[in-house]
This record gives C-alpha cells, sequence and structure tokens, in this order.
C-alpha cells in the first residue's frame, strides 16, 4: 500500500537574524495509512516542525513532503492538528469552538442543523457533554485540551496530527484520554501521528515509535511496536514485551541527554 504521508530527505532550517537553527536534518520516513505513528524525542529536536509541515504550515527547505503521493503546497487540508499551544478561541464557547472547522473550510457545504449534530457528536466523545456553553476560561486544562480534540475530529479528518495533546495533565487523566483517543481511534482507519515526550505514553499507543536525536533533528530509530490491540492503556505497561520495547527506545533517547537538549 502506497504510504499516506512521506517526508523525502527534508531539511529545515530557521533564521533568526545572523543566527541558523538546524531544526531537521535529512529525515526520510514513510507513515502508512491507519497507522497510528508516535514521535519522541528531545525538546527542540524538530517535533513539531515535522508536523507543521505536514499540516502545510511551512515548507522544507530541502526534500519534499508529500501527502497521498502529492507535495504538499500550502495548508493540507486532509489533516486536522491539535497545536502544541492551546489555540481555542477565548470569546467562542466550547460548541462554537468545535463548529470552527466547518467555517474556516470553504468547501463545506454541510447544512447548519448538520453541522450541529456533528459537533454535538464529538463533544459527547470526548466528555464534554454539558460544557457546550462554556467560554475556554470557564474550564480546567483537561477540559481545554478535550475541546480541542472534539474541534480536531470534527470533520472527520483523513488524518489527525497531535502536538504533545496531553502533555500538560495529571498522570491520571492523561490515562484516561489515551483511552478514549485509542477508542476513537482503534477501527477508524485514520491515521494519527502523535508527538509525545513520554514514552511510556508513545509505546501504550503507537504502531510504531520514531526516537529523533538532539537538534539538527534526525531519526535514531524505528520501532514497531507489536503489542496486541485492542490495547489497554492501563495494564499494557506490565507486559513484559512493553518493558523490552522500553528499554530499548530508553537506550537510544539516553544517548542525547549527557548532550543537553534545549529547553
Ligand atoms: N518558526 C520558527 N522560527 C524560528 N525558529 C524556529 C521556528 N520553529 C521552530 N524553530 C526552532 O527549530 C527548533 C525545533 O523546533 P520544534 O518546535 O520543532 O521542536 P520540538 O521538538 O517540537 O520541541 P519541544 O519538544 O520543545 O516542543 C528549535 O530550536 C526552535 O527554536
Ligand atoms: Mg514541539
Amino acid at each position: 500500500m502506497a504510504p499516506i504521508l512521506e517526508f523525502r530527505s527534508v531539511s529545515k532550517v530557521f533564521f533568526k537574524g545572523d543566527t541558523r537553527i538546524h531544526a531537521l536534518r535529512n529525515v526520510s520516513t514513510e507513515v502508512e495509512q491507519g497507522e497510528l505513528l508516535a514521535i519522541v524525542g528531545p525538546s527542540g529536536c524538530g517535533k513539531s516542525t515535522l508536523l507543521n509541515l505536514a499540516a502545510g504550515l511551512m515548507e522544507p527547505g530541502l526534500g519534499e513532503v508529500y501527502y497521498d503521493g502529492k507535495p504538499i503546497s500550502g495548508v493540507n487540508s486532509h489533516v486536522s492538528y491539535v497545536t502544541q499551544r492551546d489555540n481555542l478561541l477565548p470569546w467562542r464557547t466550547v460548541e462554537d469552538n468545535v463548529l470552527l472547522p466547518f467555517e474556516l473550510k470553504t468547501r463545506s457545504r454541510m447544512p447548519v442543523g448538520e453541522r450541529k449534530e456533528r459537533a454535538q457528536k464529538y463533544i459527547d466523545v470526548v466528555g464534554l457533554k454539558g460544557f457546550e456553553k462554556h467560554y475556554p476560561a470557564e474550564l480546567s486544562g483537561g477540559m481545554r485540551k478535550r475541546a480541542q480534540l472534539a474541534r480536531s475530529l470534527v470533520y472527520e479528518p483523513d488524518t489527525l496530527l497531535m502536538d504533545e495533546p496531553f502533555g500538560a495533565l495529571d498522570a491520571q487523566l492523561r490515562l484516561v484520554l489515551q483511552a478514549e483517543l485509542l477508542k476513537t481511534w482503534e477501527g477508524s482507519g485514520k491515521t494519527l501521528i502523535f508527538v509525545t515526550h513520554d514514552l511510556t505514553e508513545a509505546i501504550s499507543l503507537a504502531d510504531r515509535v520514531i526516537v529523533m536525536s538532539t537538534r539538527p533533528g534526525r531519526i535514531r530509530i524505528i520501532e514497531r511496536i507489536e503489542l496486541p490491540r485492542p490495547r489497554d492503556v492501563f495494564s499494557i505497561r506490565f507486559l513484559p514485551e512493553f518493558g523490552q520495547y522500553f528499554e530499548r527506545l530508553w537506550a537510544s533517547l539516553k544517548e542525547d541527554m549527557h548532550q543537553g537538549a534545549d529547553v
């Protein structure tokens, strides 16, 4: 099967005054349709940059990024993106934030009633029923993440990009949201690319885990996670194979620690 997303020898340099920042160097990888790919790596190694390239929000300096066999040019309308920074609009309620993608996608011809039904479906999926008329400032951090997730699902995109979506949440809530995410994803046929700092989270969720090196970001290793599905994120970490994956991936991540990562 042809890959849905391809990075071909991608390099990216940012310029800040006279300073050049090599964010990515010669990154090549493919993402299969329907795959759940996790990306881990030290801070500043170019994880968000990879997602920005996939979303078509920026272009590589060298190399190409392909989506569904075609080079990405301009915003990639096949993907939804839960960005690292919370970007709910503060003057809109949860419901109106979740409805936003329909307004941004000019090709959406869905009638208003149907849009509202769809918004309600995903508000329910993420567990925000009853909070439709609340504003972001009236929500907890976890609820804001749920609202962002609902907004990214509402258009039922083929591919979902998530950048440390549960990073700021406490451990229990993370587990709950991981379980909900897996339930929504498993069997959907959708592609999911998930950036995280948390190796346990990456192994629990993913079909494959990519470990990146410190800047300039390169792919250190790619590990296929052959743990059975459907997965129970609460208990999967106690399987002996889990520990073996953790050890291998940790050994690779650790190599960068003594070099000191950006924060
Ligand atoms: N728009 C930009 N302009 C200038 N420099 C940038 C820009 N975006 C990213 N960078 C730089 O590129 C490098 C990679 O950034 P990126 O945000 O991709 O890292 P990251 O792996 O997502 O880090 P973190 O884990 O902290 O989120 C960093 O050094 C960052 O300062
Ligand atoms: Mg980032």
